[in-house]
């Protein structure tokens, strides 16, 4: 059948009647990139004399706008700043839950800057409950919410002090997960949220296992044991750096299995190509911060 609204062909697959795959409208903060380029090197994807199609990158980040657009959700723009390429990444600079917001602190000092940048935008864009934290922490790239818990990475960037000092701020519980392939740098190269969980009701997430610690893997298998579980193929392409509403997967296209096994589960694949922005180690998922009400 053709989707109408992604004009792509979905597969026939129907939800288990028991398990309708609701969209829920969300809101996202972005920032195009205007000054993207690959400046420096802080992950392996990361090659310093790969040449970046800054117009590409544009049209490729326009797309992946006009997407959540057109799935139904809102789409908030910060202005992009000279000199900070990997602005483009807004995951990076904040965990938003409730209306409470958890500003960032990068790792590396080139990216710096960006916090603060986020910082401002959250207070003039009616956030009251702003704290900036005292440990790194790289936001969304690192923390995931589920619904019930937040996910938490540690290993490449976020500080494993940052995970106790995330519950204490938004106030929920938090579960730390090892990561140990540098390719998978961040949490959310290694996982996603494809149903929020609630009262009654587990979340689904998909995975790499193999992208982290025999402990967090375990941890991993106890919460989710009915996860999809990707294979490196698709995470290699950095099919998990995925965003869903809860009915619509936005997942590069490159991740064909990954879509498949999704559509098997009563989601709907929409493809993008994040070619350019790969280049810098990102994808749909590390362009967009959830601004969770
Ligand atoms: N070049 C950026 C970095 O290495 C990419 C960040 C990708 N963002 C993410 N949420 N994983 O920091």
């Amino acid at each position: 059948s053709l989707d109408q609204r992604s004009g792509l062909t979905v597969l026939p697959v129907p939800a288990a009647p028991d398990e309708p795959r609701l969209p829920r409208a969300r809101r996202y903060l972005m920032c195009p990139p205007e000054y993207f380029e690959v400046a420096y090197a802080i992950n392996p994807w990361m090659n310093l004399g790969v040449v970046v199609d800054r117009a590409e990158a544009m049209r490729q980040w326009q797309e992946l706008r006009r997407t959540y657009e057109r799935l139904g959700h809102t789409v908030e723009v910060i202005t992009p700043e000279p000199g900070l390429p990997d602005m483009v990444f807004a995951a990076n600079s904040g965990t938003v839950v409730d209306g409470r917001v958890l500003g960032a602190r990068f790792r590396a000092p080139e990216r710096a800057a960006e916090a603060e940048h986020y910082r401002r935008w959250f207070g003039e864009n009616g956030f009251r409950d702003v704290v900036m934290p005292a440990c790194t922490n790289e936001a969304e790239g690192d923390f995931t919410w589920t619904g019930s818990v937040l996910l938490a990475g540690t290993g490449f960037r976020t500080d494993p002090a940052a995970h106790g000092e995330a519950q204490e701020v938004l106030g929920v519980p938090v579960v730390s997960l090892r990561l140990v392939d540098p390719r998978y740098y961040h949490l959310d190269v290694a996982l996603f949220v494809l149903a929020e969980g609630g009262p009654g009701r587990s979340p689904l997430v998909a995975y790499l296992p193999d992208a982290f610690s025999p402990g967090s893997r375990r941890v991993l298998a106890r919460l989710f044991p009915d996860a999809v579980l990707a294979t490196e193929q698709d995470a290699a392409c950095l099919g998990l750096n995925a965003v869903s509403d809860g009915r619509h997967v936005v997942l590069p296209l490159e991740a064909t299995g990954l879509a498949d096994q999704v559509a098997a589960r009563g989601f709907e694949p929409v493809f993008v190509d994040v070619s350019e922005l790969r280049k810098s180690g990102g994808g749909p998922k590390c362009c967009t911060m959830e601004l969770r009400a």
